[in-house]
């Protein structure tokens, strides 16, 4: 496979298994069962998404990497838990503009739906969490 796709998938990749890593801490440092619950729902969804995107990699003939993004330590680096949401949400961010940069060049009908609903997913995903911490969930 090409391997600008192939790296910038991989980078995808690495990106999701770190939000799924550090969604899996921050699930354990919530103190109320909603924000927990949508933690733990927020992870799984980087859980797929990390999945898929090894699955599309093979598919298409690359190697997926199974290295985990450096993100999960600038997030523990952080002492408090509404910083680290924060932070998370800024990363999830960061992952839709670089599929909405990639998007419009993918030509695999496939690989270029899911990356889409991906980003729509983190889309979701970021505004849940925004709702909860304007809430004040802790
Ligand atoms: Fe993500």
């Amino acid at each position: 496979m090409d391997s600008e796709l192939e790296n910038f998938l991989n980078l995808m990749g690495e990106a999701e298994r770190a939000g799924g890593r550090v969604l899996h801490e921050l699930t354990a440092l919530a103190s109320s069962a909603e924000l927990r619950e949508l933690l733990k729902k927020v992870g799984h969804d980087e859980g797929y998404y990390a999945g898929e995107l090894a699955a599309h990699v093979r598919r298409l003939g690359g190697n997926p990497s199974n290295r985990t993004g450096d993100f999960v330590d600038k997030v523990r680096a952080l002492p408090d838990l509404r910083g680290k949401l924060e932070l998370l949400n800024r990363g999830q961010r960061w992952v839709i503009r670089k599929i909405s940069e990639q998007t419009p060049s993918i030509t695999d009908e496939s690989l270029r739906a899911f990356l889409i609903v991906m980003a729509q997913g983190h889309e979701m995903n970021i505004g849940a969490l925004e709702a909860a911490l304007a809430r004040g969930l802790q």
